[in-house]
């Protein structure tokens, strides 16, 4: 019996060329195009396509509005940035792709999942811990990572198994994209010091051609998450697809960035995720406002483990469950609205409020006559606070003088 598999296919060469790779292997292949809001490509002609180089079904399924609010809904209230700086665009999409794939595997009885990653990234450990994790029966095919093909001998093998070889200047980079921003690595990049050229750029103008008047937006939140855009609800999906536009438009979310990938290798990304940097910041404004001290301290302890969970491909793990549901209570007083200013790359809150969960209290923090804070018991407070390194220095005198 002839054995199935189901391949992660983009409609790109690599993934085309896989299809009569994988059934010279003996396989029959079912491509799967996932839509997670890449945009730019006609996902009708790449369906087509991969029936036309030999798949004997071709899919496309539509993970938009669960890619937003399962994936990267977490990734805002842990306000993850992995080194500080990359929304973890790629490292989000791997999960659910495997996720709908496990499935068709299931519901057509296949055998194996291939998937087009290289030996020498992130993505191919994010596809396969995923496999392993939902189905470790699946056998796994990497066709990309086992050609060790030339270019030459790739456009060779596309010719003789009639892949269609795109015509004309190729583009030099490598760019995986989805509606939560876009990586692109390679070509001229790959120098650190070469400064990024017009053409890596896709979802972003330079912040020097931005406007010159600045965008003001609200942003309201429910627990933790962003569902109006300027008093319009809508869903996490479409919002973050408008507010790309909004603030692509503005120059906001462009970074560059030497990244440690988990292989060990360090890398140059230009990442852009102009809906993210906007609703990052309005969030962390947010939190400010509406987390207790201790709660706000403490949970970016823990946003620093999730982050590098979800970059190193433990998504599917108990410590990320149990670590998601501390950050899930946190978010249930998240509530309110941010103000935000967009100008020539920087997205900063400029106003805020929340009517349900502000902790900010004008009584209290006022200095005119409205003051309802106790200043007479701050003295006391203050001689509590300081007895351990008083007692300490009264003995030992390390800053002191001890008096004769
Ligand atoms: N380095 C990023 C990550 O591991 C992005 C990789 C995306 N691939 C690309 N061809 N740019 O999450």
């Amino acid at each position: 019996m002839t054995k199935k598999i189901v391949l992660a296919y983009s409609g790109g060469l690599d993934t085309s060329v896989a299809i009569p790779w994988l059934i010279d292997k003996g396989y029959e292949v079912i491509a799967v195009v996932l839509d997670v809001g890449q945009g730019g490509k006609d996902l009708e002609a790449i369906q087509k396509k991969g029936l036309q180089v030999g798949a004997v079904q071709s899919i496309v399924v539509d993970g938009k509005e669960e890619f937003a609010d399962k994936y990267v809904a977490p990734v805002i209230k842990a306000n993850a940035l992995y080194e500080g700086a990359y929304p973890l665009v790629s490292a989000l999409s791997r999960p659910l792709i495997i996720d709908k794939l496990v499935d068709i595997a299931h519901e057509n009885g296949a055998d194996a999942i291939a998937h087009g990653s290289t030996g020498k990234g992130n993505d191919q450990v994010r596809f396969e811990a995923a496999i392993h994790a939902l189905d470790p029966d699946l056998a796994i095919e990497a066709p990309i990572r086992d050609f060790h093909w030339s270019r030459e001998e790739e456009i060779d093998y596309a010719k003789d198994h009639n892949v269609p070889v795109p015509i004309g200047k190729q583009s030099p980079y490598s760019i995986d994209a989805n509606l939560w921003g876009r990586a692109n690595e390679a070509g001229i990049l790959e120098d650190p010091w070469n400064v990024a050229s017009d053409d890596a750029w896709g979802m972003t103008v330079a912040p020097e051609e931005a406007p010159d008047e600045a965008t003001l937006l609200d942003l309201t939140f429910e627990k933790g998450l962003p569902v109006a855009l300027n008093g319009e609800k809508m869903t996490l999906a479409n919002l973050i697809v408008k507010l790309n536009k909004i603030a692509g438009e503005n120059g906001i979310g462009r970074i560059d960035k030497i990244e440690n990938r988990l292989v060990g290798i360090k890398s140059r990304e230009v990442y852009e995720a102009p809906a993210a940097a906007v609703i990052m910041a309005a969030h962390k404004d947010l939190e400010d406002l509406t987390l207790e001290r201790d709660v706000a301290h403490y949970k970016p302890l823990l946003e620093q483990k999730v982050t590098d969970l979800i970059y190193n491909a433990l998504w599917i793990t108990p410590l990320f469950d149990a670590l998601q549901a501390f950050i899930d209570h946190t978010q249930a007083v998240v509530n309110g609205t941010v103000k935000m200013k967009l100008y020539k790359g920087q997205a900063v809150a400029i106003a805020r409020q929340s009517e349900e969960n502000s902790l900010y209290n004008k009584n209290l923090a006022t200095y005119t006559a409205a003051d309802s804070f106790d200043q007479v018991a701050a003295g006391g407070f203050i001689k509590l606070w300081s007895l351990p390194s008083m007692v300490f220095e009264q003995v030992n005198h390390v800053h002191s003088v001890e008096k004769k």
